[in-house]
């Protein structure tokens, strides 16, 4: 069973949360292969999918987005799992967090079998010299709350979870 986990990233930490799920489903002995939305290549031969984003302004990453849609033929006949990772400061402790806004679409378009949305980090050492534009900057520098709130248990226990679905989906080459 070969299980390939995409992310769409501008600093960096929802890779690590891509790359804290792959080990997890690793660890139930599960082949998986993770990579850049912007830079992944078709997905055919992937038995199933795990795709995940930062949030900015409200929406996915635009290459995680467009993975989606490029993919879409195949990620309809595949058990897939979406995951948003936003909210930072008070979005995450004080409110309800928002789905993305074109999550709805992407769950009509490849039916996934769930959208979990896990909180963020900011790290703002991590913004100059990253892909975001002039008022991203601006926002990350001035708006958004620096911080690590990343539950890697939540994380952890999702990815716990792909892995008794997995266990009972028979491998397509098997
Ligand atoms: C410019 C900017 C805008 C953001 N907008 C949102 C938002 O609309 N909703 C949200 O939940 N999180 C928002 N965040 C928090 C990010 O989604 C969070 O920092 C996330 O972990 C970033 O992922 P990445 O490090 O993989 O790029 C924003 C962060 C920045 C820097």
């Amino acid at each position: 069973m070969q299980v390939l986990v995409i992310y769409g990233s501008r600093l960096g930490s929802t890779q690590a949360i891509a790359e804290r799920i792959a080990t997890r489903l690793r660890e139930d002995r599960l082949e998986v292969a993770v990579q850049a939305a912007s830079g992944a290549a078709a997905s055919a031969d992937a038995d199933a999918f795990v795709i995940g984003s930062g949030v900015y302004g409200g929406h996915w990453v635009k290459e995680a987005a467009e993975y989606v849609r490029r993919n879409r033929a195949v990620l309809v006949h595949r058990p897939v799992w979406l995951f948003s990772s936003g909210p930072v400061g008070d979005l995450a402790t004080r409110h309800t967090p928002v789905e993305p806004k074109e999550v709805a679409a992407l769950r009509a378009m490849v039916n996934p079998r769930e959208h979990r949305i896990f909180f963020g980090a900011l790290d703002r050492s991590m913004v100059d010299g990253s892909a975001l534009g002039f008022a991203e900057r601006l926002i990350a520098k001035t708006m958004v709350s620096e911080g690590d709130y990343r539950d890697w248990k939540a994380i952890e226990s999702w990815a716990a979870g792909i892995a008794r679905e997995l266990a009972r989906v028979p491998a397509r080459r098997a």
